[in-house]
């Protein structure tokens, strides 16, 4: 069996943030409410750069962690809600960018759960041997899909990016990975593009922002989360104590803690940036992991969960030997 591990990683959010006052101007709403619906206190949102923008630096950021040249890449997968255009993909704009002649890219649509389903990928692409070095992005302009007069959304999401060199080892670094897609929920979180419209159609209906059913997805993430938590660290007999670290997909502080109660677990152990950033969707996994290695939390030998839910809907684990 060929390994794979995370050789580096990085991450970028745009410098202007938008708090929960600033939002009280916008729609009718409180950080009152927000705080203790959510947990979120701030987002970054993007002034103009796009989503391969935040991609670029985050996957310059990961190189460098790496000790690596982008020349040196053989693919490069990018998961995104909030591509730069429908075609081509956001990942061929990255590849230009950086400088990475010697990759194939491509995007992936997976939500939320999108870092996941590139780890999952990238792992077994690698495990195939027909690829091993591999770039892969989670990024966000979510902004510029968001109704900023509804606040049932305008309130939860964030712009950012996070990216992670998964490369062929000899340690099993990335030691499993899990994903699922149940599209019977496919309408609970929604970003529509134009609608079809040709001489032999209807009237083109008017383009809508995303649009979300909130409390169901609240229902489904707290089921799918605490679920493929337990099974992955039952097949892997691992114990609450085994775990340094859980890496949820920032959602909801209110999602992470009935997690960790339900697994019976110290809370301590889920790591939580949403304060800051918001719900960077795709991005948000590989954001909280880049943060924590800036902070010295992540030891050589940790044993770290990720676990990712959205659109889709999509949901996923992985268990990590940093
Ligand atoms: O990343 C993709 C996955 N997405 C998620 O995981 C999101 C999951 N869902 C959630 O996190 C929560 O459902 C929300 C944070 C979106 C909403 O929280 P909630 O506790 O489910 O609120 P709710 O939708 O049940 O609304 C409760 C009340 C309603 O008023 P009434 O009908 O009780 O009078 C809403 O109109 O709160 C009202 N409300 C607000 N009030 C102030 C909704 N949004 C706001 C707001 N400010 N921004």
């Amino acid at each position: 069996m060929i390994h794979a591990e995370i050789l580096g990683i990085g991450s970028y959010a745009p410098e202007a943030v938008m708090s929960n006052v600033d939002l009280e101007k916008i729609v009718e709403t409180s950080d009152e409410w927000i705080q203790s619906r959510t947990g979120i206190v701030n987002r970054h949102i993007s002034e103009g750069e796009n989503t391969s923008d935040l991609s670029v630096k985050a996957a310059l950021a990961a190189l460098k962690d790496a000790g690596m040249e982008a020349e040196e890449l053989d693919m490069i997968l990018l998961a995104t809600t909030s591509p730069d255009h429908l075609s081509p993909s956001t990942a061929a704009l990255v590849q230009k960018k950086i400088g990475a002649k010697n990759a194939v890219a491509m995007d992936v649509s997976a939500g939320c759960t999108g870092f996941i389903y590139l780890l999952d990928l990238a792992r077994n692409l690698i495990a195939s041997g027909s690829y091993q070095k591999i770039l892969v992005i989670g990024a966000e302009v979510l902004s510029k899909h968001i109704d900023w007069t509804d606040r049932n959304t305008c309130i939860l999401f964030g712009d950012g990016a996070g990216a992670a060199i998964i490369s062929k080892s000899e340690r099993n670094g990335i030691q499993d990975t899990n994903i699922y897609t149940d599209g019977d929920m496919n309408d609970l979180i929604v970003i529509p593009t134009k609608s079809v419209k040709n001489p032999l159609g209807a009237i083109e209906a008017e383009y809508h922002a995303l649009a979300m059913k909130g409390q169901d997805v609240f229902k489904f993430a707290t089921k799918v989360v605490t679920k493929s938590l337990k099974e992955i660290m039952k097949a892997h007999e691992l114990t609450n104590d085994d775990i340094r670290w859980v890496v949820p997909h920032q959602a909801n502080k209110r999602i992470i803690d009935f997690a960790a109660s339900k697994l019976k677990m110290d809370p301590e152990k889920f790591y939580m940036n949403l304060d800051e950033y918001g719900n960077t969707s795709a991005a948000s996994i590989p954001l909280a992991l880049s943060e924590m290695k800036q902070k010295g939390l992540l030891v050589k030998g940790d044993k770290i969960l990720l676990v990712g839910f959205g659109a889709g809907l999509t949901w996923g684990t992985a268990l990590i030997e940093w």
